[in-house]
């Protein structure tokens, strides 16, 4: 029961790796919120959850929301423990796309919620968090190497991966610890939000399978386990830091 009795919020904790990061958090004792835009995927994460945790219906790039998002939390809780910046991705913020064709629009939706959203994410959520409270970052591995038609979406899990250390630097005085959880490919729904068929789908996994050390993909479980360690008082002497969860494939 590591995170006994604390509050965090965690932004995509209705799917994928901030939905395992919610469950994990759940069996070391911890309550609280998760975000999303999608009802149906919100109220599924709840039942599962249990009455420790509810969703508020939100989107990360508005920064008329994210205020509402804590304000309601503190309410509903009385404080806030933890934070954990998960909400993004590479699908569905403006089309992935190679330097020689990604057009202003798809590069600015892609920043605007890669990495535009965390650096808000945090800023609203400081006048509520406790002292002493831990800041999770989601980055990727994408941030530490090349990946095809990848540029922008890279780019900005590099800024998030930059945040902790300057944030970290700026929450000095209040004793605000802010880390990175950087994934490798871990299976999500993400996959299936490309709008392929499955066999194709099952053809890039294997492709993804083949190129990591450990020879699988990684489990959204795996994820929370991270998060747990960084969000919790094991980790309190770390800062400004990065775990990188990708079964071998940087350090290979
Ligand atoms: N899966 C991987 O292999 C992998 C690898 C490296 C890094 N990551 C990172 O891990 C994080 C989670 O990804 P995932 O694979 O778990 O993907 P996912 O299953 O598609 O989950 C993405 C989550 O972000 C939320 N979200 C997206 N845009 C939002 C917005 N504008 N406002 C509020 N919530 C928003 C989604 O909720 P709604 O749909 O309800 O809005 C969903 O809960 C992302 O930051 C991603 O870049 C993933």
């Amino acid at each position: 029961m590591r995170l006994k009795d604390r509050v965090a919020v965690i932004t995509g904790g209705n799917s994928g790796i901030g939905f395992g990061i919610a469950q994990e958090f759940k069996k070391e004792g911890a309550k609280g919120v998760i975000v999303g835009r999608n009802q149906e995927t919100l109220d599924a994460s709840i039942d599962k959850l249990g009455s420790d945790f509810s969703a508020i219906k939100g989107d990360v790039t508005k920064l008329e929301d994210l205020e509402r998002i804590f304000k309601e939390t503190n309410e509903k809780y009385g404080k806030l423990d933890i934070l954990v910046v998960n909400a993004g991705g590479g699908i569905g913020s403006g089309t992935l796309g190679s330097v020689v064709e990604t057009a202003e629009s798809d590069y600015e939706k892609m920043m605007d919620l890669n990495l535009k959203s965390v650096f808000f994410t945090v800023q609203k959520a400081l006048p509520y968090l406790k002292d002493g409270s831990s800041i999770v970052l989601t980055a990727s591995i994408a941030a530490h190497k090349a990946f095809s038609g990848m540029a922008v979406y890279a780019a900005a899990k590099a800024g998030v991966r930059s945040f902790a250390r300057s944030f970290s630097s700026d929450l000095l005085d209040r004793n605000i610890r802010v880390n990175v959880l950087s994934p490798g490919t871990i299976e999500t729904p993400v996959f299936g939000k490309m709008g392929l068929p499955e066999e194709v789908i099952s053809q890039a996994k294997s492709g993804f399978e083949d190129l990591i050390p450990i020879k699988r993909i990684g489990q959204p479980k795996e994820m929370g386990r991270v998060a747990v360690f960084l969000a919790s008082d094991d980790s309190s002497f770390i800062l400004g830091e990065e775990i990188i969860a990708d079964g071998g494939v940087a350090n290979f």
